[in-house]
């Protein structure tokens, strides 16, 4: 064999080499080139009586086969003289088998000091012995390799085996040190747990096995350790029988708490499922490694504290998964049944917020708390608790909830949840607080929903950490409410509420379990206080109770209510956008919700609209399909190369879309017609729906008809002129990639495509404030308006007012002007550049509403041009 592994040259000892696997290890050795020095001491498998025989056998058998040997009849406990020995006979020692080996098997309760001490010494005396002996001369010739023979005993425990398993795991620490030790001298060293038939497992093992379990099939691994092209060190082995496999440590991840905390037995208890948890674990290869996790903890700095029930290090800051969740309005709607809106059905404003077909349709805004809760709950039921939280919901209260809405509820919406520990607080023996905050995106990406609940959990405190804030603001004014709300809450309310909510905790239904839990009977749900409570705040200090002016609102549950209580919200406007409020349960003079507020905007917000050809943003990618835009600059594209195809059409029709809000003209009264964003003139009928319904609508995934009768299309106006809008159909994917291309290729582009002819828009700079700007410096033109205009203008949307009287021109608006202008703002510019307004007018690109005379003064602004 070419690439033989042979040893000339090399001398060897092997340990108990008289028989079993130490003589197997031996020829090898000697039919492969070494000087063996075969040791034993030739005495029984318990360690009893000696004798030269065995070991002069061995010699023999080496020396037949043309090998060099000797036979050393010393114990190993004598190891000195075996080297010597070895010097002896051969001037040098490379490789030293520590083999030799005995049992004394026995329970360890039957177990005797002599049984533990023999043991003791021809495994671990007698390997440190020869080992010792051997260690200067391998490290002064920088080279060497040791092999220790430990046991699967010592590894993994077997019965009767006490003291050899103590033993045999002593032989592998010591192998591991003195592989560290040895490596920069070249000593190498490795220990093998072999399993083979020999004098020693004959008792054990059935005779077959024994005879299937040669040793030979050990000692060739024993052969590669110890060869010089063999760098192994520090390495532990499973061998025989055919199998050769090496072992590792294996560490789970662990469970970490930073120092400068007291670290409890309970701690270890509730951690101890991340503690033994093998799903993440590393292999430390080194006392570097081992230490690794430990100094990372050091330098991590002090512990912002906690217990068995709160991790603070862990916790804060922590994510939970997100989640996703969708809502439609029946879920809008039951949830104001479930927080007592509808009471007076004809109301219009109960209606809107109960009955979708209602023109008006808004969410309560305080529904915005329950996708949040969503969140919770089906973390809660999948088991799914932020890192470090370890408590049960049976300690949890809900303690404070502020809601914030970015924009009116849409009527239906999917969005994607974000949730976050944000802070712990530490209030001493009672408990403590945990605030999650969490963020609710639309499907662009856009945050619409952020909630921040506090959670009290009781018998959670007391570490000595962060009280935070000392007050919960918002304490309402001496003076007498600016308005009071009293309403009867229904005995049934609770039960509607949880099934509206959601929320579908026993202790608001079950008799039983509140009274287990300290409550007379089932008592109501805090945030269904918290729904009437929005619910009386707003109609009473929002704009004309509009709900859509909701940004906020803060609570404090103070003390439970129950179904059947009367309920009196007191409330005082501390602020034009500001409203402190409280609410008290009439019979028990009981303030339940305390430290409240609502905030309100100023003007209903509207949806941010992002203009298609924007730097992509990783929230909201540009979309790749198309969008309503390119639907509408197809129509356009439709409109002007298919001259006819609006003949029979005769009506002009406004669509209203919603997520994001956009309205577009279809004008087909006349010529070729047109499609214009914005309201250009005034529609015959209106179509009303979510963007997406129209886009699903004119791809033929929705149905017009069936998204009338669900509510999601609204028409107002002549509703029969809307059967003329069939001609859409001839709008051909062709024409809505064409339009999808001239977004995608108008630099600076807004939605509204720049092809689309004749109607839709280019990306141009609004022309109106530098008119508007430019009137103010011209007065005769002001004089010649000949009274005060109020200009509404379009696309993009701007509201003068001109006043020839008073000589002003300003922004804003005029509720005593004489007439007002709606305009879109190109026409505006064109009507500057002397285009004439009558012509306009009949084109319906120029509406007049009041004192129509003031129109024809309007060619007067040509002379700004
Ligand atoms: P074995 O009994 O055939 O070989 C051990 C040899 O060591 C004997 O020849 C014995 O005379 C000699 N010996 C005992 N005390 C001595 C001393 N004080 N000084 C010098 N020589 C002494 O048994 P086997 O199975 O070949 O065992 C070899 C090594 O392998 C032992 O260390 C044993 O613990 C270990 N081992 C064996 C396993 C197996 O399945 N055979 C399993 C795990 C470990």
């Amino acid at each position: 064999m070419a690439d033989e592994l042979r040893f000339d040259g090399r001398v060897v000892i092997v340990t108990g080499a008289g028989g079993g696997l130490g003589r197997s290890h031996a020829l090898l050795f000697g039919a492969r080139g070494a000087k063996v020095v075969v040791n034993d001491l030739g005495g029984g498998a318990h360690g009893d009586g000696k004798s030269s025989a065995m070991a002069d056998q061995v010699v023999e058998e080496i020396r037949a086969a043309g090998g060099e040997a000797v036979a050393s009849y010393d114990s190993v406990e004598d190891g000195d003289k075996i080297v010597q020995a070895a010097l002896d006979a051969f001037g040098r020692l490379d490789v030293v088998v520590n083999n030799a080996g005995i049992l004394r098997d026995v329970s360890f309760h039957k177990m005797t000091d002599a049984d533990w001490d023999l043991v003791y010494r021809v495994h671990v005396r007698g390997s440190y012995a020869v080992t010792k002996a051997a260690w200067p001369h391998l490290r002064d010739q920088e080279y060497g390799r040791v092999v220790m023979t430990a046991s699967a005993a010592g590894i993994y425990g077997n019965f009767g085996q006490a003291n050899y398993a103590m033993a045999k795991l002593g032989l592998t620490g010591f192998a591991n040190t003195l592989a560290v030790e040895g490596r920069k001298r070249g000593v190498l060293v490795n220990t093998i747990a072999p399993i083979a038939g020999s004098r020693l497992t004959e008792t054990v093992l059935p005779e077959e096995l024994v005879r299937a379990l040669d040793p030979a099939y050990v000692s060739p691994l024993v052969a590669w350790l110890c060869h010089e092209s063999c760098e192994e060190n520090g390495g532990l082995f499973e061998v025989g029988g055919g199998y050769f496999g090496k072992l590792r440590w294996e560490r789970t991840a662990g469970k970490t708490y930073r120092v400068g905390r007291a670290i409890t037995p309970e701690d270890v208890r509730s951690a101890w499922k991340t503690i033994v948890d093998f799903g993440a674990s590393e292999h430390p290869g080194s006392i570097n490694e081992s230490m690794q996790p430990i100094m990372a903890n050091l330098q991590r700095g002090p512990s912002k504290g906690g217990n068995q029930f709160i991790d603070v290090d862990e916790a804060l800051g922590a994510e939970l998964p997100e989640v996703r969740s969708s809502y439609d309005e029946k879920d809008v709607a039951l949830y104001a049944l479930g927080v007592g809106a509808g009471t007076d059905p004809v109301a219009p404003s109960e209606l809107r917020l109960v009955y979708e077909m209602d023109a008006g349709f808004t969410a309560l805004p305080t529904f915005g708390v329950i996708p949040a809760l969503k969140v919770l709950m089906e973390n809660a039921k999948n088991g799914i608790q932020a890192p470090g939280l370890n408590y049960g919901f049976d300690r949890l209260l809900h303690g404070e909830q502020y809601t914030e809405l970015k924009r009116p509820l849409p009527r239906n919406a999917k969005l994607r949840h974000r949730a976050w520990i944000k802070d712990i607080f530490d209030k001493g023996e009672k408990g403590a607080v945990v605030v999650t905050a969490i963020e609710s995106r639309d499907e662009q990406g856009d945050v619409l929903i952020y909630n921040e609940s506090s959670a009290f959990i009781r018998g959670a405190g007391g570490w000595g950490g962060e009280r935070g804030p000392a007050s919960a603001g918002n304490e309402p004014p001496a003076r007498a409410p600016d308005a009071v709300v009293e309403e009867h809450i229904p005995p049934h309310q609770a039960l509607l509420y949880r099934l509206s909510s959601g929320d579908w905790n026993p202790l608001h239904a079950d008799p039983a379990f509140a009274k287990a839990f300290g409550f007379d009977r089932p008592i109501l749900h805090g945030l269904c206080t918290f729904g009437y409570a929005g619910r009386h705040v707003i109609s009473k200090m929002a704009p004309e109770g509009d709900p859509r002016y909701f940004k906020s609102i803060k609570v404090r549950f103070a003390k439970n209510v129950y179904p059947g209580d009367t309920l009196v919200t007191e409330m005082w406007r501390e602020g034009p956008q500001r409203v402190v409020f409280r609410c008290k349960v009439k019979a028990r003079d009981e303030v339940v919700i305390s430290n409240a507020a609502i905030e309100l905007y100023e003007s209903i917000p509207k949806k941010q609209e992002k203009p298609a050809a924007a730097p992509e943003t990783a929230a909201a990618p540009a979309p790749s399909g198309p969008t309503s835009a390119d639907i509408f600059a197809a129509i356009g594209i439709l409109l002007s190369e298919q001259p006819g195809v609006g003949d029979k059409v005769g009506h002009a029709f406004q669509l209203a879309l919603t997520d994001p809000e956009s309205v577009w003209t279809i004008d087909v009264r006349s010529g070729n017609g047109a499609v214009a964003q914005g309201e250009t003139v005034k529609p015959d009928c209106t179509l009303a729906l979510s963007d997406a319904d129209f886009m699903d609508m004119c791809t033929g995934k929705a149905d017009a008809q069936k998204l009338y009768f669900g509510g999601q299309l609204k028409i107002t106006g002549n509703v029969m002129a809307s059967q003329k809008l069939g001609f859409l159909k001839k709008v051909t994917p062709e024409m809505v990639e064409r339009a999808m291309k001239a977004r995608g290729g108008a630099s600076g582009a807004s939605a509204a495509p720049a092809e689309a002819k004749p109607a839709a828009k280019p990306a141009r700079e609004a022309a109106a404030p530098a008119l508007f700007g430019k009137l103010k410096e011209a007065r005769d033109v002001v004089g010649a308006l000949g009274g005060k205009l109020q200009f509404r203008v379009t696309g993009p949307e701007a509201a003068w007012v001109v006043d020839a009287g008073a000589g002003t021109v300003e922004p804003g608006e005029a509720p005593d002007a004489a007439v007002t202008i709606t305009i879109a703002d190109e026409d505006l510019a064109a009507l500057a550049a002397g285009g004439s307004a009558r012509a306009l007018f009949q084109h319906g690109k120029l509406r007049v509403d009041g004192d129509v005379r003031l129109a024809k003064n309007l060619e007067a602004l040509s002379r700004l041009g």
